[in-house]
């Protein structure tokens, strides 16, 4: 059997064990997917080797050190510079990041041109890269300048709250946590307002929640959508590595939306 799991601190609330073990086992894979709490990003690598692991997933906080300790990076991840899933093969760990391709997947039903990203985190980094990989120029805001340095260093355009003018942008997307555990937006409603007066749909990397983000876009006639989808993407992207591409993904993404509906029931 082989074995496979997520690594995190925290990793206890993860959903990533069930959706896999579901899909795992109506496909009959030999595979068993675990949780393991990783406190120190630094053992990952260890950690990996000690249990004889075939592949996991790396997630908060950890997904940075999981990109500096694979031997090889694969894709995109290369230009993100964090990794979220890992598989042994012939003695090496190959390192993928599919939170991003996740969540193009999730909105490649959208018709859009121009896109504004809001937050820039690690989530926004991956996001960013992915479009501008699929030729789109998303612009970066974010409540302050720190982490926006890296987005203008890359070429992105960029605008903290203060020095940002309204215009109009098909898609909003929400990469903050604004509206996970507060109820708050993820920018001044003067801002967001004109922004959705314009926009086509609005979408959020937060999922299991409706947020105040994506109640003020449904108020202004958008089309909105959470990240449960993202969440689901980036699980079947993964599942089509650790199985080496053996299963169709629409047959993937089918069963692991069957369990997280049964997880919801
Ligand atoms: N659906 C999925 O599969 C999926 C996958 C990955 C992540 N996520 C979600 O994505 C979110 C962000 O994760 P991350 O790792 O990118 O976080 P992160 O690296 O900590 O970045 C957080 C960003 O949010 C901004 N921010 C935080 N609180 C804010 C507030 N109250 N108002 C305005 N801006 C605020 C920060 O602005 P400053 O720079 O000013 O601090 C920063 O730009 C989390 O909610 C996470 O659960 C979802």
């Amino acid at each position: 059997m082989k074995l496979y799991a997520i690594f995190g601190n925290p990793v206890a609330h993860s959903i990533s064990p069930t959706i896999h073990n579901y899909a795992f086992s109506k496909l009959g894979f030999n595979g068993c997917y675990t949780k393991i709490l990783v406190e120190d990003g630094a053992r990952l690598r260890d950690t990996f080797l000690k249990y004889k692991l075939k592949g996991v997933n790396i997630t908060v906080p950890h997904k940075e050190w999981a990109y500096k300790l694979a031997d090889e990076v694969v894709g995109i991840a290369q230009e993100i510079g964090a990794v979220n899933t890992w598989i042994e093969k012939e003695g090496k760990i190959y390192a993928y990041n599919t939170d991003a391709p996740g969540f193009y997947e999730s909105i490649k039903e959208f018709d859009f041109r121009s896109v504004l990203i809001l937050g820039a985190g690690g989530t926004a980094r991956a996001i960013a890269h992915y479009l501008r990989h699929k030729g789109y120029a998303p612009f970066i805001l974010n409540r302050s300048a720190g982490h926006l340095a890296y987005f203008k260093e890359r070429g992105f355009d960029c605008a903290t709250w203060q020095e940002f003018t309204p215009r109009a942008f098909d898609i909003l997307i929400n990469t903050t946590s604004a509206g996970l555990i507060e109820e708050v937006l993820p920018a001044p409603k003067e801002l967001l307002e004109p922004l959705m007066q314009h926009a086509k749909y609005a979408v959020d990397v937060i999922y299991n929640k409706h947020t105040p983000f994506l109640t003020l876009a449904q108020k202004h006639g958008l089309i909105t959508k959470d990240g449960t989808e993202m969440l689901l993407y980036q699980g079947v992207l993964a599942f089509e590595i650790f199985t080496d591409f053996a299963y169709k993904k629409e047959q993937i993404a089918a069963l692991m939306r069957r369990s997280l509906q049964l997880l919801t029931s």
